[in-house]
């Protein structure tokens, strides 16, 4: 019994509406009838007892220690997961994720799981580095999450997931776990044929991604990817257009060299600005780090750019969740001068073999899979064949055409001799991010912004 998990991602910088929220956000715990299948719980991590040698983390205001625990269990798995993607593609490829949608699909998972195949999900994910209570009820903080991402609509700012499970019509599903993938997650199972038209199956599903993606994500699962086996996909979308707080005037946008590597350079159009900025120069670590806001304060960019004569690969090599948020504490406002390109690009991968290779095997192995919360009647036989994932990011000066019209804030070149200048002109990593939990949505790595038109 085959299933499949996509994702499908998208994200452009423009203008936007806002749109509706889901209501589980004022729920606790106890409200939802969320009891988990199975439990694993690590040996390793003492529960109700804090170690007292520990100085005790700063949690940001007005938030659920859980979910801080649980965004930072994302953040550590969202690096792991980049330095591996790294590992397969040569230094000039870009790279695009949102390793937020690949968490949370593979948590809807973790809810029917049992077994090793759980013990593997809440390792890979991290999830087993937080306190039991949290990684028993996971999926409820996930929701609490997504309250707090989702819900920050500013008329600028548009951030939406949907979900959804799409099941073999003939086959009986568990309606406990159909019932709290409705609730938690908001995805409905939809029943399709897959048994007699896996094809028109296959299309109907990448429809519903690329609507739900603004038609920006076409195609995401490949031909031959639903068969007659295929039992139950399970669909995660991101969608996310942000305006930027300090819009680029395209008056001020030039080509310019962009230099993928040391022999190879191509012609790109580099934006300009100069304005005050979260900005750190870090010598110790070789890099520059800048964060752009997007209208609403509440979402940002975050660029890290190795210093010249230093290898993003060696930035990479060496980066934490712990180097990531040190350097953002340490950035200061500033007066800097931002040579930024403009450009767009797109990623595809299968999530299977890079899952693997992190130590995720049973959940994609007919034989080992342990998925019995899934299902009706304990049938035991389902696995997961593969999971998609796919992404999109556009970055322009300040969004769609349509709204250039209303672009303002000239600053000019300025002879300001304290302010910093900040060129990227070679590739460089980014992060957009939550602010104040630091929940990583998106992470890239842009090395050849040329490529995409
Ligand atoms: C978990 O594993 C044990 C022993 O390997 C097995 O007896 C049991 O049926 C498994 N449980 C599930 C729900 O797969
Ligand atoms: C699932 O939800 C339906 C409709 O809300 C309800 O009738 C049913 O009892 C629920 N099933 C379980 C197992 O909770
Ligand atoms: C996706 O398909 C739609 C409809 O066929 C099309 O309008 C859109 O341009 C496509 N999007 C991309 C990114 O190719
Ligand atoms: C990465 O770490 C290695 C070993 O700790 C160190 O030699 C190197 O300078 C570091 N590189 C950067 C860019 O921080
Ligand atoms: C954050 O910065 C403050 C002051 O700049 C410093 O005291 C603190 O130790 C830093 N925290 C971390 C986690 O780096
Ligand atoms: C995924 O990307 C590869 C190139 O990396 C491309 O050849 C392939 O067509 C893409 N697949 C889909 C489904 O977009």
């Amino acid at each position: 019994m085959k299933w499949v998990v996509c994702i499908g991602v998208f994200w452009i910088l423009s203008t936007s509406i806002a749109h509706a929220a889901i209501d589980i956000c004022s729920l606790k715990p106890k409200d939802l009838p969320l009891e988990p299948v199975c439990i694993y719980r690590n040996p390793d991590i003492p529960d109700n007892q804090e170690d007292p040698t520990k100085i005790p983390e700063k949690i940001p205001g007005s938030t659920n220690p859980r979910v801080w625990e649980l965004s930072k269990a994302n953040g550590r798995f969202a690096l792991s997961l980049f330095k591996q993607l790294s590992k397969g593609k040569s230094e000039d490829a870009n790279i695009f994720m949102s390793p937020l949608s690949i968490s949370t699909a593979f948590a809807m998972t973790k809810l029917g799981a049992c077994n090793s195949t759980l013990e593997q999900i809440m390792k890979v994910f991290e999830f087993d580095t937080i306190k039991e209570k949290t990684s028993d009820q996971v999926h409820f903080f996930f929701a609490k999450l997504n309250c707090r991402l989702y819900r920050k609509t500013h008329n600028s700012v548009e951030l939406v997931s949907a979900n959804r499970l799409f099941g073999e019509k003939t086959f009986e599903f568990n309606e406990n776990y159909q019932n709290i993938s409705e609730m938690v997650y908001g995805a409905k199972l939809m029943p399709l044929n897959f048994k007699e038209k896996p094809e028109a199956s296959r299309q109907i599903i990448n429809e519903w991604i690329s609507e739900k993606t603004n038609h920006r994500i076409n195609n995401t699962l490949p031909e031959g990817s639903i068969d007659v086996n295929s039992i139950l996909v399970l669909v995660n979308t991101i969608y996310f257009k942000g305006q930027w707080k300090h819009k680029f005037n395209r008056r001020n946008s030039m080509e310019s060299k962009f230099h993928i590597s040391k022999t190879h350079s191509c012609l790109v159009q580099m934006m300009y600005q100069e304005n005050t900025y979260h900005y750190g120069h870090f010598p110790e670590d070789k890099v520059q780090v800048l964060e752009m806001f997007y209208s609403g304060e509440g979402i940002s960019m975050m660029i890290v750019l190795p210093d010249k004569d230093t290898k993003l690969a060696e930035v990479e090599e060496n980066l934490t969740l712990k180097k990531l948020s040190g350097w953002l504490n340490d950035t200061k406002t500033k007066q800097v001068a931002v040579h930024f390109p403009r450009f767009r690009i797109e990623d595809n991968f299968s999530l299977k073999e890079k899952l693997h290779s992190m130590g995720l095997h049973d959940i994609f192995s007919a034989e080992d899979a342990s998925l019995p919360g899934l299902v009706a009647n304990n049938q035991n036989d389902l696995y997961v064949s593969d999971a998609f994932h796919k992404a999109f990011l556009e970055v322009n000066e300040e969004g769609s055409e349509a709204a250039a019209a209303t672009t303002l804030l000239f600053v000019g070149r300025s002879l300001n001799p304290n302010r910093e200048v900040f060129v990227a002109d070679r590739p460089f990593l980014l992060f957009i991010r939550e602010t104040t939990i630091n929940t990583l949505i998106f992470a890239g790595r842009v090395a050849d912004p040329c490529s995409g038109r």
